[in-house]
């Protein structure tokens, strides 16, 4: 058996990371607008001010979707385009950027797929204390009920916040990203805390406003750790540390506690313990908003660990051997977790899955040919197909793939030294080149990933 008929090949972005738009047709800024112009923060000190000009170039773009073959596009729409100040008025000239992109898919074939959250926090917002404050749920909400008013007469399918672990996590406690905080852990569960009532409310009201049925889902990260072989303990040891709980010092690294909430109405009791001296109030009508019922659950999946059960009856990490192959940002390539991760996320959460990112950077150049032959991402991509494969043949409801990225762009303060597109961005000259995996993926989706 192989790919249904109907599965969802894409690929995707996100607004900063492509748009280029600081400063233009009266966007307000947002976080990253200020924290890349501190000097430090980012690689090189690179900026998304101009990105892939995807903002003036996304026709262009649309066609080599198009091209490609495309069944589905994931991006982002930025916050603070739509709302400069977060709240109150819109600003029309970004809603009809937006409206001319998607129209530009539909026409093209290709379906849009929104997100509504790609770590883009409105400037005036974060100075009212951001996720600290208990009213950015109705802020969310507010923005959400303006885009499923003027895009679900088109748009079906939305995802409220992509990968809470990163953005909480790597702009709050580690300060690597922006804001760049290094705040008390007290306070990063406050904000979490929020980041799920957000959520809520933006599922609320992007039904509310809905023009027709929509399908809303969330999009959160997290290593998908596997194990070590097939033996049932091994199995059940994966399954653990895959749902358990880490120590606070980098705690937002987890699956349960950003989806349990969202899924099961309740924080998992392991961390209810573990964390009790640094949790906020929590309300029962708190939970019930967090649980407002999703139709999709979108995973971000690159990595997992591998797990066997240790002689003590606890899951153990097993040692990756000498040599094992990595991407060029060092992250481990290790395509069981794409099997093993939506197989323990459907028996727990009951959902239909679409991998909403998974990709490679890869040290891409233009060779003497002046082509860009990227033959570690073709294997990479096919070994992790080839698990998604088993896991539907399985019986694990994997409905889409997005592949990170359409194209080379910002990789956050990575800059632009990191290269996951399918497309090369040459950024003197905005030129697009395609690279080998671009012309091999084309062929994947026209054989509807055959072979
Ligand atoms: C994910 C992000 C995405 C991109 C990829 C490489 O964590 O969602 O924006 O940076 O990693």
């Amino acid at each position: 058996m192989g790919f249904p008929k109907d599965f969802v090949w894409g690929a995707a972005t996100s607004s900063y990371q492509i748009e280029g738009t600081a400063g233009k047709d009266e966007k307000g800024m947002h976080i990253w607008d200020i924290y890349t112009k501190e000097s430090g923060r980012v690689f090189g000190g690179h900026t998304g001010d101009i990105a892939c000009d995807h903002y003036h170039r996304f026709r262009e773009d649309i066609a080599i979707m198009k091209e490609l073959g495309l069944r589905a596009y994931r991006f982002s729409i930025d916050w603070s385009l739509v709302l400069p100040e977060g709240t109150g008025k819109v600003n029309e000239r970004g809603l009809a950027f937006y409206e001319d992109l998607i129209d530009g898919l539909l026409e093209a074939g290709i379906e849009p797929y929104i997100t509504l959250y790609h770590w883009e926090l409105p400037y005036e917002l974060y100075k009212k204390g951001g996720w600290m404050n208990a009213d950015i749920a109705r802020w969310f909400g507010e923005y959400a009920g303006i885009i499923s008013d003027r895009f679900s007469d088109r748009v079906t399918h939305y995802f409220t916040l992509n990968e809470p672990q990163c953005f909480i996590g790597l702009g709050y406690l580690t300060g690597e990203h922006a804001p760049g905080l290094k705040a008390p852990v007290r306070d990063t569960f406050l904000m979490a805390h929020n980041v799920l009532r957000a959520h809520g409310c933006a599922v609320q009201m992007l039904r509310q406003n809905a023009k027709q049925p929509v399908q809303v889902g969330y999009a959160p990260t997290g290593a998908m750790n596997y194990p070590a072989t097939e033996k049932a303990e091994d199995i059940e040891a994966a399954r653990r540390s895959f749902f358990s709980i880490p120590d606070e010092h980098n705690w937002t690294w987890n699956v349960s506690w950003w989806s349990d909430p969202v899924l099961l109405g309740t924080y998992p009791e392991e961390g209810i313990r573990k964390y009790e001296k640094y949790l906020p109030h929590i309300t029962e009508e708190d939970m019930k908003l967090i649980s407002e019922p999703i139709d999709i659950y979108g995973q971000n999946i690159y990595n997992g660990n591998c797990i066997c059960m240790g002689p003590d009856g606890t899951p153990m990490e097993v040692k990756r051997r000498d040599g094992f192959p990595r991407t060029a940002n060092n992250w481990p390539i290790a395509p069981e977790c794409i099997y093993w991760g939506p197989r323990f996320l459907q028996e727990r959460y009951h959902k239909p899955i679409y991998i909403t990112e998974n990709g490679i950077s890869c040290r891409d150049v233009i060779s003497m040919d002046g082509k860009v032959h990227d033959p570690a991402r073709i294997d990479f991509t096919a070994r992790y197909l080839s698990q998604i494969k088993r896991a539907i043949a399985d019986g694990v409801d994997i409905r889409g793939y997005f592949m990170w990225s359409l194209m080379d762009n910002f990789e956050w303060n990575r800059g632009y030294s990191e290269r996951f597109g399918l497309i090369y961005v040459d950024y003197e000259t905005q030129e697009r080149i395609w690279k080998d995996s671009a012309y091999w993926y084309r062929k994947v989706i026209a054989e509807n990933g055959k072979g």
